[in-house]
């Protein structure tokens, strides 16, 4: 049985000179998540949200966070972020020769740790941690920006994701996708396994559409996933 598929909008794509009027159409709309990309101009040429922005959106908003970390060397600065119960944090594999170390270290501080994968990192580079992990964050575009088209392979690697969690008996470790989640490739993305979608330009904050109007087209794609 599919887990309920989850929508995490994703922030940096949210009108930040009308972010309140935003976080309250998102919260109405029925956002599970609210999406912060951390950059820090190392492991990706970008800079965006970031710890102050995290503490002020705990502040007004009652949403878990998924707190989406493209940062080196992230051991040493988990501390650093304000964690609350059930706020998901995502490290990348890529960034961090310890992650075993880092994800326990979410977890101490009340997070419920993710591990993220590039485009190009194979899904077994995982297998050891596991035990370890409420949820994988796979990349269907490389990190750093957003408005950038879906890299195609990574639709087959949900659904190897999928295989392999559920065959090593890990049924409840969630899937997360981010980047491109159009409402196009939404319904692949469902279909192959995925269960939290980042939404951002793609789809609700797409141009064209209200958020509540964005979100609701973004269910209808999942349903269609969801039949065969
Ligand atoms: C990067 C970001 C982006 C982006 C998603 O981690 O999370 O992937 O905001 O939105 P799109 O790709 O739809 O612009
Ligand atoms: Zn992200």
């Amino acid at each position: 049985m599919a887990l309920a598929a989850k929508i995490a909008p994703s922030m940096m794509c949210a009108d930040f000179l009308r972010l309140g009027d935003d976080v309250d159409a998102l919260v109405r709309s029925g956002a599970d998540y609210l999406h912060i990309d951390v950059m820090d101009g190392t492991f990706v040429q970008n800079y965006t949200l970031g710890t102050d922005y995290i503490r002020k959106l705990h502040a007004v908003c009652g949403l878990p966070l998924d707190i989406h970390l493209m940062i080196s060397e992230p051991v040493r600065k988990i501390g650093w972020f304000e964690i609350k119960p059930g706020d998901l944090v995502s490290v990348h594999w890529e960034a961090d020769a310890h992650i075993q170390r880092t994800v326990s270290a979410i977890r101490a501080a009340g997070g419920r740790p993710m591990a993220a994968l590039n485009p190009a990192t194979p899904i077994w580079v995982l297998e050891d941690i596991l035990p370890d992990l409420d949820a994988v964050l796979l990349m269907t575009v490389n990190p750093g920006f957003a408005g950038q088209k879906l890299v195609p392979q990574t639709l087959d690697k949900i659904s190897r994701l999928r295989r392999m969690l559920d065959e090593k008996g890990y049924p409840d470790v969630m899937i997360e996708v981010d980047g491109n989640v159009s409402f196009e490739n939404a319904e692949k993305m469902r279909r192959a396994g995925a269960d939290i979608f980042v939404a951002g330009s793609s789809s609700v904050f797409a141009k064209g559409g209200s958020i509540e109007e964005n979100t609701a087209k973004l269910r209808e794609a999942f349903s269609r996933g969801e039949k065969n």
